[in-house]
C-alpha cells in the first residue's frame, strides 16, 4: 500500500475505502469483512459522510455508526484515518446545504458520537454554499480545528475560485487552509451529463495546478470510473451495462480504453493497476476512493495497489 507523503500527522493510504452503503445497502457483516480485508491490506483511509444514505429511511449516520462499531470491536481507531463530511441534510433526493457555524458544530458532535471517537482525521464540507462568504466558512472550520476534534480540513465539490479565495484568506490571516479537495477525478474524461448534478465538481486544470503548487493532496471519487474500463477489458465493451456506457462511453474514453488494453497486454498487468495507478502514481499526491460491490472487487484493488504507473503513461492518458 502506498501512503500520502506530504501529510505527516495522519497516515493516509492512497486507496480509500468508500463506505456510503455500509450499514444500509451493505449488511453489517459484509461491511466488517470489507473493512477487515482493507485494513489487513494496509488500508487506513475510510471515507464516509454524515448524510450518506439519508435518502433511505433512517439511513442518516448509519455508515458512520457501522464504522464506529467496527473500530471499537477491532480496537484500531488510532491506526486508521477517518474522513467524514458535513453540511448537508437530505429529504428524499433533495439536498439542503447549510454551512453555518451552528450546523457544522452540531454535526461534528453527531459524527463523533456515531463513530465512537473523540477526533476526526479529515473533516470535509460535503458541498459548497456559494451564498455564504468563504471568510465565514473558513473561520468556522478554524474554530472546529482549534477545539482539537479535527486534524485536517478539506472541501468536497468546491469550485477552484471559491477554494482559492478561502485558502488565500486563511494564509493571509495565519489560519489553517483546506489541505485537500474531494472531487470527481479519474483517468476518464469528465462530461457534465455523466453526473447531471450541478452541485458536484471535477478536477480541472486550475484546481490541479493550485493543489500541486500548494502541497495539497487530492481525494478522488469515481476513481474506478465505476468499473467501466475493467468491465470493458474483461467482458467486452458490448457486454458493459447500458447505463454505465451511457455515462462513460465517449470518443475520448474509448481511445483511453484502447490504450489501457494495449498497456495491460504489453506490461502484463490488469486494468485496475492502470485505473488506480492513475491516481496513486499521479504527480499530484492523491488517494483513490473506491466503493466495491463485493469482496472480489476489493481484493482486485488491493492486489494492484502498489503498481507504479509511469508518469509517461499518465500524460499519455491525459492527452488522449
Ligand atoms: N464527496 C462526494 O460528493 C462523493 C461523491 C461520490 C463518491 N464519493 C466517495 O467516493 C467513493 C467511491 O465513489 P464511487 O462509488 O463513485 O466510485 P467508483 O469506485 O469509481 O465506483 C464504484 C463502482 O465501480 C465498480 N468497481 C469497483 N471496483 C471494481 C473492480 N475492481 N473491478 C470492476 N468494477 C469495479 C463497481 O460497480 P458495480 O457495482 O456495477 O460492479 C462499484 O460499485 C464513495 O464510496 C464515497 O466514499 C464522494
Amino acid at each position: 500500500m502506498k501512503y500520502i507523503k506530504n501529510i505527516q500527522d495522519v497516515r493516509i493510504s492512497k486507496i480509500g475505502l468508500g463506505t456510503g452503503r455500509f450499514g444500509t445497502k451493505v449488511s453489517e457483516s459484509l461491511s466488517f469483512d470489507m473493512l477487515d480485508l482493507f485494513y489487513e491490506g494496509g488500508g487506513t483511509l475510510i471515507d464516509t459522510a454524515r448524510n450518506y444514505y439519508e435518502w433511505v429511511e433512517n439511513g442518516r449516520g448509519k455508515s458512520e455508526e457501522c464504522i464506529g462499531k467496527w473500530m471499537d470491536s477491532r480496537g484500531c481507531r488510532r491506526n486508521v484515518c477517518i474522513s467524514t463530511k458535513c453540511g448537508v441534510k437530505n429529504k428524499g433526493h433533495d439536498w439542503f446545504i447549510n454551512l453555518s457555524k451552528e450546523m457544522l458544530s452540531q454535526e461534528l458532535e453527531e459524527s463523533l458520537e456515531a463513530l465512537r471517537t473523540d477526533y476526526i482525521d479529515i473533516y470535509l464540507l460535503h458541498r459548497d454554499e456559494p451564498e455564504r462568504p468563504v471568510e465565514e466558512i473558513i473561520e468556522t472550520m478554524q474554530y472546529l480545528k482549534e477545539k482539537g476534534k479535527v486534524k485536517i480540513i478539506g472541501a468536497a465539490n468546491w469550485s477552484f475560485e471559491r477554494l482559492y479565495k478561502a485558502n488565500e484568506y486563511a494564509k493571509k490571516h495565519g489560519m489553517e487552509p483546506f489541505r485537500t479537495v474531494q472531487t470527481w477525478w479519474s483517468l476518464a474524461e469528465y462530461k457534465y451529463e455523466m453526473w447531471n448534478d450541478s452541485n458536484t465538481t471535477h478536477m480541472d486544470e486550475n484546481m490541479y495546478n493550485y493543489m500541486i503548487n500548494n502541497n495539497m493532496f487530492g481525494m478522488a471519487y469515481t476513481s474506478q470510473c465505476k468499473g467501466f474500463f475493467q468491465k470493458a477489458v474483461k467482458n467486452g465493451l458490448e457486454n458493459v451495462d447500458e447505463f454505465l456506457k451511457h455515462r462513460i462511453e465517449t470518443e475520448r474514453n474509448l481511445k483511453k480504453l484502447d490504450f489501457i488494453k494495449k498497456y495491460c497486454q504489453g506490461n502484463n498487468v490488469s486494468p485496475t493497476s492502470v485505473v488506480s495507478g492513475y491516481i496513486t502514481s499521479n504527480p499530484l499526491e492523491g488517494t483513490a476512493l473506491v466503493s466495491c460491490s463485493d469482496m472480489s472487487q476489493l481484493e482486485d484493488i488491493l492486489r494492484c495497489c502498489d503498481y507504479e504507473l509511469e508518469h509517461e503513461a499518465i500524460s499519455k492518458l491525459d492527452s488522449l
